[in-house]
């Protein structure tokens, strides 16, 4: 069951999820524990990132027990590479916050050995006690992170080819079609599932379309984001354009 959230715009969503995620870190580091962040990249999480450098900065929200796993990455890409994730968290998120270093995790986009790769970041992530609050985007394709379709319930951390519609769409940040790397490292949707809570987040006519089919179709690889309907504790945040009805 998906809960919906409509929220006037994408400013004032972002300001309400990151409350949460703030009273969240401040009730478990009172009793001495950590919080586990999933964290998503594209343009749809920047206003909350925005939001949490705010509450750092004017209102002494510290991350210091912060826990961070990132859901993607492009293979092939380093963290210098300015398209890569983990450039994208450290321009937007991480620079700006008391994250130790030692507690982010991403992806390693230039790793030699995918598959122990995958399984070690699958093992830190239980090691961590599992992922307290998963924030999500949504793709055009109905991808979580970058499991395209289709994306069986209970894939794993793994290597997976990007659709041909994601490439086009995030070839505005690359610049050209051709950079835009076609395979990347993603968690799966087994991996997602595990998140005690999941906040996704559309904003936008753009994702109408793909809102309405993650909601209303049956759950099947056919559309990997329609597996959240399973999900005890998942939120949509949406705004006009993305709950409008197609
Ligand atoms: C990207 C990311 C996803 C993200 C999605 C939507 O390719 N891998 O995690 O949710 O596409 O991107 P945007 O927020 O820019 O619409």
């Amino acid at each position: 069951m998906i809960a919906t959230r409509l929220h006037p715009d994408k400013h004032i969503a972002a300001q309400s999820i990151a409350r949460e995620i703030a009273t969240l870190i401040q009730l478990r580091s009172k009793s001495g524990k950590s919080t586990v962040l999933g964290l998503a990249t594209g343009s749809t999480p920047l206003p909350l990132y925005a939001e949490l450098i705010r509450l750092h900065r004017d209102e002494g929200l510290s991350f210091r027990t912060v826990v961070t796993f990132n859901l993607d990455e492009y293979v092939g890409l380093g963290p210098t590479h300015p398209q890569s994730y983990r450039h994208f968290m450290e321009e937007h998120l991480f620079r700006h916050l008391d994250v130790p270093v030692s507690q982010i995790h991403i992806p390693d986009g230039l790793t030699n050995d995918a598959p122990h790769h995958c399984a070690t970041y699958e093992a830190a992530i239980r090691h961590a006690g599992g992922i307290d609050l998963q924030i999500l985007g949504l793709g055009r394709t109905g991808h979580i992170g970058f499991n395209e379709p289709p994306a069986a319930a209970d894939t794993r951390t793994r290597q997976v080819h990007l659709d041909e519609m994601t490439r086009q769409d995030n070839s505005v940040f690359f610049g050209d079609l051709s950079l835009v790397p076609s395979a990347a490292l993603t968690m799966g949707v087994a991996t997602i599932m595990e998140a005690r809570r999941i906040e996704l987040l559309a904003f936008g006519e753009g994702k109408s379309a793909i809102v309405h089919r993650a909601m209303q179709e049956t759950p099947s690889a056919k559309c990997p984001a329609t597996w959240l309907q399973r999900h005890p504790h998942c939120t949509f945040h949406l705004d006009s354009g993305s709950s409008k009805q197609t």
